[in-house]
């Protein structure tokens, strides 16, 4: 069929909306028909060439990042199912999860759906089902797909190890959001810092992903929640999630929660800025106590390797730094589960769309991410007539 997307040729130019043709489902893919799209800061990551292999890795993997759709926080109805397919039917709604989930490896076997052995493929671009593509452009070019979803279109096919079916009346634009920020904001609080009942916890980056990370550690029971945000705007939305006090810096924080923890200072804190960066590592480690654990969320660029860490606190302080993807969480348990609290009124998700787009406008939707203007952007398909 044709359908529409927004397309990466290569990295530092904008998103290309344009018409593509899309195969039916192969066998163990669906097609689905999407509702919209998150405006993930990761899919910026491909755009500034962060999330980019070098080419020569790229060859020795036998890979082509570009060109590439974009887009993997998104939900929609199925169209078609594919031979084998078993489980799904047309007319279900479904959340696209950005690492799918095979249900079968070492990691999936042990209630570590986020760390799936497909994994291996999430800048791969190909479907994981047999690695060819469904997608190709309007010169007949093999179109790549983001996380394997490639959720920056008006359809979409892929593997059902990437699909999530929920309830019917759980409104399909909120469940998108699920597909990647709140899962991980959310997990990041509760599965990979473990905060518990009672504790001070720092949220450092205060956009699509900390606002989670907020309101995530809020309902583990944190007694102090900090928001550190260099953009002012986000100081009154993190209260709204969560936070008890904000902050516009590390730095700035640092007297506060001494103050605040008589000298203890925070039990966990959370890394969720838009760009990783070791710089702000060992600033961040000094915001934590004894026993204290950081978790790094955000995605830094792919090659950098330079932290700045103080092991001798590391030691003697018993710190813990770990790493946190897709919130440490097993999105198919997490996911429906999430729903179930927006549903119930404890998880907090119209709140966090600040502004919608056409698809055609994806850049202006970046553009206000990166100038600061949204807790998230999100672009909403227009099938009328479709
Ligand atoms: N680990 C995962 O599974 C996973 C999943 C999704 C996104 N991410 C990553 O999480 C990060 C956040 O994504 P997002 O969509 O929330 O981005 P975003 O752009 O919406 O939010 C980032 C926030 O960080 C703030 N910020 C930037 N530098 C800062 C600093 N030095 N100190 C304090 N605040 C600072 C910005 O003002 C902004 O509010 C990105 O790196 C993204 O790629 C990771
Ligand atoms: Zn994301
Ligand atoms: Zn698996």
């Amino acid at each position: 069929m044709k359908t529409r997307a927004a397309i990466l040729w290569e990295a530092n130019t904008p998103w290309s909306v344009e018409e593509i043709t899309l195969d039916a489902p192969k066998t163990g893919e669906v097609m689905i028909k999407l509702i919209g799209s998150g405006l993930c800061h990761s899919d910026d990551h491909l755009l500034t060439g962060d999330m980019v292999m070098p080419p020569e890795v790229q060859a020795e993997l036998g890979i082509e990042q570009f060109p590439c759709i974009g887009g993997h926080e998104g939900a929609g109805e199925i169209v078609e199912v594919g031979p084998g397919v078993t489980g799904l039917e047309v007319g279900d709604h479904v959340v696209l999860g950005f690492i799918p989930a095979c249900g079968r490896c070492p990691s999936c076997a042990t209630g570590h759906q986020n760390l799936c052995d497909l994994g291996a493929f999430l800048l791969a671009g190909r479907q994981v089902t047999d690695f060819t593509a469904r997608h190709h452009s309007a010169d007949g070019r093999d179109l790549g797909i983001m996380c394997c979803i490639g959720t920056f279109g008006e359809y979409t096919v892929c593997s059902e190890a990437s699909v999530i079916k929920i309830n019917k009346d759980i409104p399909l634009d909120k469940a998108a959001l699920v597909g990647c920020g709140v899962t991980t904001g959310w997990g990041s609080a509760t599965y990979a810092a473990e905060v518990k009942a009672g504790e001070t916890v720092v949220v450092v980056g205060n956009g699509g992903i900390g606002m989670n990370a907020i309101q995530g550690a809020k309902m583990a029971g944190a007694e102090k929640i900090i928001a550190i945000d260099i953009n002012e705007k986000k100081h009154e939305l993190a209260q709204q999630f969560g936070a008890t006090h904000t902050a516009s810096s590390v730095q700035e924080a640092l007297p506060m929660i001494m103050e605040l923890t008589q000298g203890k200072m925070a039990d966990k804190a959370i890394i969720t800025i838009g760009v990783g960066s070791g710089e702000i590592i060992q600033d961040t480690m000094a915001l934590i106590g004894k026993g204290g654990r950081c978790v790094h969320t955000s995605v830094a660029p792919i090659m950098e390797q330079d932290v700045k860490l103080s092991l001798f606190e590391l030691t003697l302080f018993q710190k813990q730094l770990v790493g946190s993807i897709f919130g440490s969480a097993n999105p198919r348990y997490d996911i429906p589960r999430l729903l179930d609290m927006y549903q119930n009124g404890t998880l907090l998700l119209d709140e966090l769309v600040t502004k919608t787009y056409s698809l055609d406008d994806i850049n202006v939707g970046y553009q206000d991410m990166r100038d600061g203007n949204n807790i998230r952007g999100m672009v909403m398909y227009d099938h009328a007539g479709a």
